[in-house]
């Protein structure tokens, strides 16, 4: 067992609510994802720059060039994306898109580049701005730290909720033969990537293509997760609805909110990632958080 560490909090992902506002149009726009926000911030500040700065300065016969307009379109894009409660890394983001696509245009890059950057991103990232998790791999001490947490009991269930390319699934089948892995992929090209991945090393695991939220967890031993912190108290109570009581739910990285974990164990991989370990409760002792 590894000393217990305090559990922070971790807000990275996430927007920051506007205190005391009961602005109905503000509420409905937080309501949106991150990525959503972003884009309506991107198309106001936009339309703003158009119709307003632009002809503004022409009627006082100021001529700016493209570079100065994409600067004042960004700064109105990160004013309008804090005021819409985006997390404060937008803010770079969202004032240096139009400047970089003003300087992108102008560099004489073939438009199929673009093309086929962002269809190889769609097949990586998929839903990645609704579920807000991306993809980013276990390390290898994480693979060989889960699997020393295995309960030792022959045909152990194990699955892997969103498994990326499939690396935890294919570490543990080759140290665990006789137990039943598995593993939900919902965007293509790691999923593609995953499966040739086990048709090349002959791999004696399940890599599934599909959401995982309609997926029981009722038959696993073990449940695995490397997400964000976005959806993990929701997905908390999917564990206690669903898992049988004594099994386990490993988070690596990111904690459960309010849950204090059985055991947490501290990797020395590049991260510095932690295995947050949950002990599947009895049903009745579960509290429902809101
Ligand atoms: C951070 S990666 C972890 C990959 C792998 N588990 C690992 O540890 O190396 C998270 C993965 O979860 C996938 N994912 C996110 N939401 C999902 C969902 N609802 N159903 C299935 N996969 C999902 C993402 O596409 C991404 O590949």
């Amino acid at each position: 067992m590894q000393p217990k560490a305090k559990i922070s909090n971790l807000a990275f992902f996430s927007k920051h609510a506007l205190p005391g506002r009961g602005h109905a149009v503000s509420d409905w726009l937080q309501s949106f994802s991150p990525s959503l926000a972003a884009l309506f911030s991107q198309i106001a500040a936009t339309l703003l720059t158009l119709v307003l700065v632009a002809p503004v300065l022409a009627s006082f016969g100021v001529e700016i060039p493209l570079v100065a307009d994409a600067f004042i379109q960004g700064g109105i894009a990160a004013f309008l994306g804090s005021r819409l409660g985006l997390a404060w890394w937008w803010l770079p983001i969202n004032l240096l898109f139009s400047p970089a696509l003003a300087a992108t245009l102008s560099s004489g890059v073939a438009p199929s580049w673009f093309l086929a950057a962002f269809i190889l991103l769609f097949l990586v990232y998929w839903s990645v701005f609704r579920s807000q998790v991306p993809l980013y791999l276990s390390s290898r001490k994480a693979w060989a730290a889960v699997a020393g947490l295995l309960p030792g009991k022959a045909g152990v269930r194990f699955l892997d909720l969103g498994a990326g390319l499939g690396g935890m699934l294919n570490y543990l089948d080759a140290q665990h033969p006789d137990g039943k892995f598995t593993g939900m992929e919902i965007a293509p090209l790691p999923f593609v990537l995953g499966w040739l991945r086990k048709r090349a090393t002959g791999g004696n695991y399940s890599l599934q293509w599909g959401d995982f939220w309609p997926h029981s967890l009722a038959d696993q031993d073990v449940v695995y997760a490397y997400l964000s912190p976005v959806p993990m108290a929701r997905l908390w109570r999917k564990v206690c609805a669903e898992m049988p009581s004594g099994s386990r739910f490993i988070s690596n990285t990111f904690p459960v909110p309010g849950v204090e974990p059985e055991e947490i164990v501290e990797l020395d991989d590049f991260h510095r990632s932690r295995l947050y370990v949950y002990l599947v409760p009895a049903r009745r002792s579960v509290e429902i958080m809101p």
